[in-house]
């Protein structure tokens, strides 16, 4: 019976060293004590935010998967490079990453009622939450809360972590595996990408150079190709945007499944759930919006829940951009 629980414990440990520790000591509502109006202050901010800036969703979403992909969800994504070391706001992969300047908003905010009590970590999460809630007026996922706020963050790891625009499906698969994610939260989660947009370097070779001779992406829909192309006019072109849902760039909705069926999905990244039999089954799923949403929901709440600190980990930040001292 010892040996039995002594086992488990351990195999328990070498999961969460691995990082896929389902973040249990998560709870809803951790702050309902400690700051029990920690919650509404955030969700005032976001939306009154959200009411003047209709990008704000998708910039949170996706600053919401960036720190959860490198090291955990534990707001390492927000900490500011220093004389001694390149942040991963500063790796390559960032291609602008917004964002950090409205958690910092919610964190002040937050931080008048309740000094050093709320990471910065279970902002992000619940601020990307409120801001796709801010067009439904309602929370489409619940968050968990509890995280604590990491002390390292390093370019490396994000460049590491990261998937590429121009990554196959393997690739894809494997990086989610790492984080403990499934194939079906591959095809799920990649619908994010129904709304914001894309820089032009995300995709061009898809446009001019794709095999190297000067030609087009074959999986790209040609009239939709072309389209692309009066946007992104050189193979160099890294400060033009492009919607990545043509239809409803703002919107949170399915749409991005039925763009990638259009063959019309923006990156490689996208085109690639198509590649795989498995996973194009799930993007027919997928084509039902209620599914998509509960799905969504479920996906992001183990998105939330990866290598997170807990209990005494880590530190609650004062300031989210640099660790305490
Ligand atoms: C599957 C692998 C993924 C790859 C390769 C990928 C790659 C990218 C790239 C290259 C951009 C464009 C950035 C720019 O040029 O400004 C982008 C945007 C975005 N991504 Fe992903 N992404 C992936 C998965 C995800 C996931 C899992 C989420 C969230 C759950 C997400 C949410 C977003 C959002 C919302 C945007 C738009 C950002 C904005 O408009 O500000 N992505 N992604
Ligand atoms: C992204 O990285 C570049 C360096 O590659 C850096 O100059 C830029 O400030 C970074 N952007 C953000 C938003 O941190
Ligand atoms: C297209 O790719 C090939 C092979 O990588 C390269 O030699 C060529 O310079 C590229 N063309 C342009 C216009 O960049
Ligand atoms: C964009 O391209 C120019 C010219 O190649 C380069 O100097 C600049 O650093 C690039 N900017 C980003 C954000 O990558």
């Amino acid at each position: 019976m010892r040996t039995t629980t002594l086992s488990l414990f351990i195999s328990m440990l070498v999961l969460c060293v691995v990082g896929i520790c389902q973040g249990g000591a998560l709870r809803k509502n951790f702050y309902k004590d400690s700051c029990p109006l920690a919650e509404k202050i955030v969700r005032d901010v976001i939306w009154k935010l959200a009411a003047s800036d209709p990008a704000l969703p998708a910039e949170l979403v996706r600053l919401n998967f960036h720190d959860c992909f490198v090291r955990g969800c534990d707001a390492s994504v927000l900490l500011n490079s220093t004389p001694n070391n390149v942040a991963e706001k500063d790796a390559v992969p960032n291609l602008t990453l917004d964002g950090a300047d409205i958690i910092d908003k919610v964190k002040d905010e937050v931080e008048k009622a309740c000094p050093g009590v709320v990471s910065c970590a279970d902002i992000i999460a619940l601020a990307a939450r409120d801001s796709v809630a801010f067009q439904f007026k309602k929370p489409m996922w619940e968050v968990l809360t509890g995280r604590r706020d990491g002390t390292v963050s390093l370019a490396s790891e994000a460049v590491a972590n990261l998937p590429q625009p121009s990554s196959d499906f393997a690739t894809l698969r494997s990086n989610f595996a790492k984080k403990g994610l499934t194939l079906h939260d591959l095809v799920v989660l990649s619908g994010a990408h129904t709304f914001g947009h894309g820089h032009c370097d995300a995709f061009s070779k898809r446009l001019y150079n794709f095999t190297g001779k000067g030609d087009v992406d074959p999986s790209l829909d040609p009239t939709y190709a072309a389209f692309l192309k009066t946007q992104c006019k050189t193979l160099s072109d890294n400060t033009t945007t492009v919607d990545m849902d043509p239809e409803s760039p703002q919107s949170f909705d399915n749409h991005y499944y039925v763009v990638l069926k259009q063959h019309k999905g923006l990156f490689q990244s996208d085109a690639a759930l198509l590649t795989n039999k498995m996973s194009s089954n799930i993007v027919d799923e997928l084509l039902n919006q209620n599914k998509f949403f509960t799905e969504f929901g479920q996906s992001m709440k183990r998105m939330g829940a990866i290598g997170v600190l807990t209990g005494n980990s880590g530190e609650i930040r004062k300031k989210c951009g640099v660790v305490n001292s």
